[in-house]
């Protein structure tokens, strides 16, 4: 519109019927306040038809007043009522959009399942609990204290270099990724009374690359004895139930001399797996031993009045040849088609 020279109802009534327009058309709230501002505001087209005012001769001054009076009522009544309509429809609308339907038909999880690792670590832990052990765990970033020199290993003992250690930042931390679960055993026996009876499973690292029998990420079980008058017998006896409990009754365990600097004397653990897909046979396992007069001595403890058995296994291997998984990928990739084969039976 252009700027009015003088106030006539044409002009007024335009004025109105465009702002009328104009807000009827508005179609949310934000649109609205532009109306507001174009057909209300001090720019507008009937403020500066207001403004006039100053110029309209007296005698017709009551007149036009009324006019564009009345005309900004309608403008600001009409304003108010579109404000109320929109601010009702946009907050019906967002309880609309905000409505749950609790009728709605609930979406279909698939169940999920247990990782076979877990249920296999869980259920040799249950098997010692059985025989009065403790479970224990012990924190997977080591010191390199306990996971080489309390159990005996030397400064530059070549042993050290038999397990490729993820060594951790900074070097004067003296971390390391635990390569083994044996520093639980030094654990176990600073932090209790003895007799100590402790099977600790977790997880272990070492810088292999994966592949379908390797992973730098694995998982061993561990259990340390010290009571007075305990033997290789002991041991035997021990690895024997174990072995039985796992995995049937015609299963058993051969030891075979060995290295550890931990154990004293040290032997492989061989297990008989009665029911191996490819035929009954025997089957490395991991390590076992007399637990080194040097590591109980490391904790306190005078290896003349106590003695102590220890073993490791590993529980990677012991789901490949007790349910015949071929491929450590299959171990690590976390499919949950993979753990659902296992159910709660591992
Ligand atoms: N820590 C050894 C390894 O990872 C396994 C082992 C051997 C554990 C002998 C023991 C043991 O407790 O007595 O190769």
């Amino acid at each position: 519109m252009s700027d009015p020279t003088e106030i006539s109802e044409e002009v007024v009534s335009a004025a109105v019927t465009a702002a009328l327009t104009a807000i009827s058309t508005a179609a949310d709230s934000a649109a609205l306040r532009v109306v507001r501002t174009e057909h209300a505001g001090d720019a507008s087209p009937l403020a500066r038809l207001n403004a006039l005012m100053r110029t309209v001769p007296n005698d017709r001054k009551a007149a036009a007043g009324k006019l564009v009076g009345q005309a900004r009522g309608r403008v600001s009544q009409a304003l108010a009522a579109r404000e109320a309509e929109i601010g009702e429809a946009e907050a019906r609308a967002q309880l609309a959009a905000e409505t749950v339907d609790v009728t709605a038909a609930a979406s279909a999880w698939r169940p999920g399942a247990r990782h076979p690792l877990s249920l296999l670590q869980e259920r040799v832990a249950d098997v010692f609990v059985g025989m009065g052990w403790e479970v224990a765990e012990g924190p997977e970033l080591e010191s390199e204290w306990f996971n080489f020199d309390a159990l005996n290993f030397d400064e530059d003992h070549p042993a050290r270099a038999m397990q490729d250690t993820f060594f951790v930042d900074p070097p004067e931390a003296h971390l390391v990724l635990r390569t083994h679960t044996s520093p639980v055993q030094m654990r176990a026996l600073l932090s209790r009374e003895l007799p100590v009876y402790v099977v600790s499973p977790g997880r272990v690292f070492r810088t292999d690359e994966l592949d379908a029998t390797h992973t730098p990420v694995f998982h061993q079980i561990e259990g340390i004895a010290v009571d007075k008058g305990l033997t290789m017998a002991h041991l035997r006896g021990t690895l024997d139930h174990f072995v039985k409990a796992m995995f049937g009754p015609e299963a058993k365990v051969r030891l075979r001399p060995n290295y550890f600097p931990f154990t004293e004397p040290s032997a492989e653990l061989d297990l008989w797996h009665p029911t191996f897909k490819e035929g009954a046979r025997w089957i490395e396992w991991g390590g076992c031993g007399m637990v080194n007069a040097n590591v109980l001595r490391s904790a306190g403890i005078d290896p003349e009045v106590y003695s102590g058995f220890a073993f490791g296994v590993g529980v990677e291997r012991a789901l490949m040849f007790r349910n015949d998984v071929k491929d450590m990928h299959d171990m690590v990739e976390g499919d949950v088609r993979f753990s659902q084969q296992y159910g709660m039976t591992v």
